[in-house]
């Protein structure tokens, strides 16, 4: 056994050597991050092994963007990996100034439509994503936006802030969650992680629908069903697809007039799914009774956008995946998937691979 020892010893102290000769070697590779407020656990993974660049300027907002557009287009050249960390569109434009040796673009969210996934595929560049790190933090924005919505936030809030309250016995009264049907469109990560916070709200029955029923689902206790049947019954429909040329506006004035009287519309997924216009409409005439957006079009929603002077509309400014842990559990992901693009090994969570 013991002659065993120096053959382990020398096995390890040659691993040992090839990781530090490798990442001598991925150094001189350029990685770009495109805002200047990446969490740190990430941009520690992708100091380990590159020359990390990153842009002086936020990546949100109409200035951050404006800034930092300039900024991505002179740091891009040359760079092997591009780490996005926004919803903004990836210009063809930046692609161009890039340069061929652009092997990666890892984008530190779970949807990709913002991508410009086309223009990768032909130029053979992957693509990665951060899915399932975030379902738990956006589920927990599904619910939130399901009591705020429900329970009529947005007028409550009002009246606190105006010092005058309509308070009675009979008055401002929301919805109940408790017996209630609740249909989710999409029953991925995020779907699945809503049901299972809300099962402890005494739920009536979880319905769903997509392109196929999920193996998960049995134990969710949640039944497949069409979209027209899953508007008809449900009390709360809750978005939770990507945004796709399928899924653009789903929710319209047609699909809309099958909701009930008393549903109540929930977005996490994003602003486009909806027909914001047909939505105003729906909610002034109170043909549905209320909904909760975490995502809008565009975003941020202008302060005079119609929407906002609905009563029966509550709006969070897209903070699903935005906690402490989770932003940096995404960050370490989109970190890995370029360690891993870069060192010809596997992407962990691959769009384009
Ligand atoms: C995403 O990552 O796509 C979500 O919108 C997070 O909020």
């Amino acid at each position: 056994m013991l002659y065993l020892l120096p053959l382990a010893l020398f096995a390890s102290a040659l691993s040992a050597s090839s990781d530090a000769l490798s990442t001598k070697m991925t150094k001189n590779l350029k990685v770009l991050v495109s805002s200047n407020d990446f969490p740190e656990s990430g941009l520690e993974v992708l100091k380990e092994h590159f020359t990390v660049l990153q842009s002086r300027y936020l990546h949100f907002g109409e200035e951050g963007v404006r800034e930092n557009k300039e900024e991505l287009l002179n740091l891009i050249p040359g760079c092997s990996a591009l780490l996005w960390s926004s919803h903004h569109p990836i210009s063809k434009e930046l692609l161009d100034k890039a340069g061929p040796q652009l092997k990666i673009v890892s984008t530190a969210s779970a949807g990709y439509n913002h991508a410009n996934v086309p223009e990768l595929k032909a130029r053979g560049i992957k693509l990665s994503n951060t899915p399932n790190v975030l379902s738990s933090a956006v589920a927990e924005i599904a619910v939130a936006l399901i009591l705020g919505a429900a329970r009529r936030f947005t007028e409550n809030l009002e009246q606190v802030k105006s010092g005058q309250w309509d308070i009675g016995f009979t008055k401002t009264l929301g919805q109940d969650i408790r017996g209630s049907t609740v249909g989710i469109i999409g029953l991925g990560g995020i779907g699945q992680a809503t049901v299972k916070r809300l099962s402890g709200f005494e739920v009536g029955k979880f319905l769903y629908t997509g392109h196929r029923e999920k193996p998960e689902a049995k134990a969710l206790n949640a039944e497949f069903t069409s979209l027209d049947n899953l508007l008809n019954q449900s009390d709360f429909v809750v978005l939770a697809v990507p945004l796709t040329d399928e899924t653009n506006r789903m929710i319209n004035s047609t699909t809309l007039g099958k909701m009930k009287k008393n549903a109540i519309l929930i977005n996490v997924g994003r602003g486009d799914l909806v027909d914001q216009d047909a939505l105003y409409d729906a909610l002034k005439n109170k043909q549905i009774y209320a909904a909760g957006l975490d995502v809008t079009t565009p975003e941020p929603l202008p302060k005079d956008n119609k929407l906002l002077t609905l009563p029966n509309l509550f709006v969070l400014p897209h903070i699903g995946s935005a906690t402490v842990r989770t932003r940096s559990d995404m960050a370490v992901l989109a970190a890995e998937n370029i360690v891993n693009a870069l060192t010809g090994k596997p992407l962990l969570t691959p769009v384009l691979p």
